[in-house]
């Protein structure tokens, strides 16, 4: 297949590299989550970029209240539906809690996501530098995740934003670039005030995709159903209900990307 082949094909496959490219464009990179074919064949045809089969399904699809009951078989499963449809969203899965304590069991998960789930990436949660330069050593991309993390929810003692104080700003900053240093190639930050989110994103050279990290960051991402004004429960403040002023869940998803892409969205009132 020649390169120019590659270049004009308004559907081929996003890459690292593109999203990499964007960031340093200047251009913004609209993520959303989904777990399954319907919602990912609509997502590439309003243009999100990346689609991230979050571990959020043990809240949003299997009704538990927290991410930690989620199964490696689980992701599996959602992956494969999303790869099916996707043509041209770069796609994440996320390594579900405690399938990644040790670097071994990290690569046999991460390679499961990969190869039975067709995922281009892997995120995992927390600064586990060893386990992540394991990964990469292996040919795995990987999406490093900072500031609320979900898997942590019983040492952290709620849904809290992170980074706060000086101290722990400090360490955020620190941890973020240890990650990239490790050989991550995306970082997501979530529930971090905006300023300490936009000094993240300029010091990093990857791409840092924000979720209630504020409009700074190089993307964002939000739970698909969050977007839609369907998950059971209060709306989180970082969250918009793009569904409400329109009538089809077709342009809600174009509207959300058209207004990360053009930095209408996050707006102060979704930031902390
Ligand atoms: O699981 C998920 O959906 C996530 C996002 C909230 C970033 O990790």
């Amino acid at each position: 297949m020649s390169s120019s082949y590659l270049t004009s094909n308004p559907t081929k496959p996003l890459t690292h590299l593109d999203l990499l490219a964007m960031k340093q464009r200047g251009e913004k990179i609209a993520c959303l989550t989904a777990y399954d074919a319907s919602f990912s064949a609509l997502m590439d045809t309003a243009e999100i970029d990346v689609i991230l089969v979050g571990d959020s399904l043990g809240m949003v699809i299997q009704g538990n209240s927290t991410t930690l009951p989620v199964k490696i078989d689980d992701m599996i499963y959602h992956t494969r539906c999303v790869t099916k449809t996707c043509k041209r969203a770069l796609v994440i899965a996320d390594l579900p809690f405690m399938t990644y304590a040790t670097p071994e069991m990290a690569a046999k998960n991460a390679a499961r996501l990969i190869q039975d789930g067709g995922a281009q990436m892997v995120k995992l949660e927390g600064t586990k530098i060893e386990i992540i330069e394991f990964l990469v050593a292996q040919g795995i991309s990987i999406c490093g995740h900072l500031g609320l993390l979900p898997q942590f929810i019983h040492q952290l003692g709620g849904y809290k934003v992170q980074g706060k104080l000086a101290e722990t700003a400090e360490k955020l900053l620190s941890d973020a670039l240890a990650i990239q240093n490790a050989g991550a190639t995306m970082l997501i930050l979530e529930c971090v005030p905006a300023d300490l989110a936009k000094q993240i994103t300029e010091k990093l050279t990857i791409p840092v995709i924000g979720i209630g990290a504020g409009k700074f960051c190089d993307g964002q991402v939000l739970v698909v159903y969050d977007m839609l004004g369907i998950s059971a429960g209060k709306r989180p403040r970082f969250s918009k209900n793009f569904l409400a002023d329109t009538n089809s869940i077709e342009s809600a998803l174009k509207n959300y990307s058209a207004a990360v892409k053009n930095g209408e969205f996050p707006t102060d009132e979704h930031s902390f």
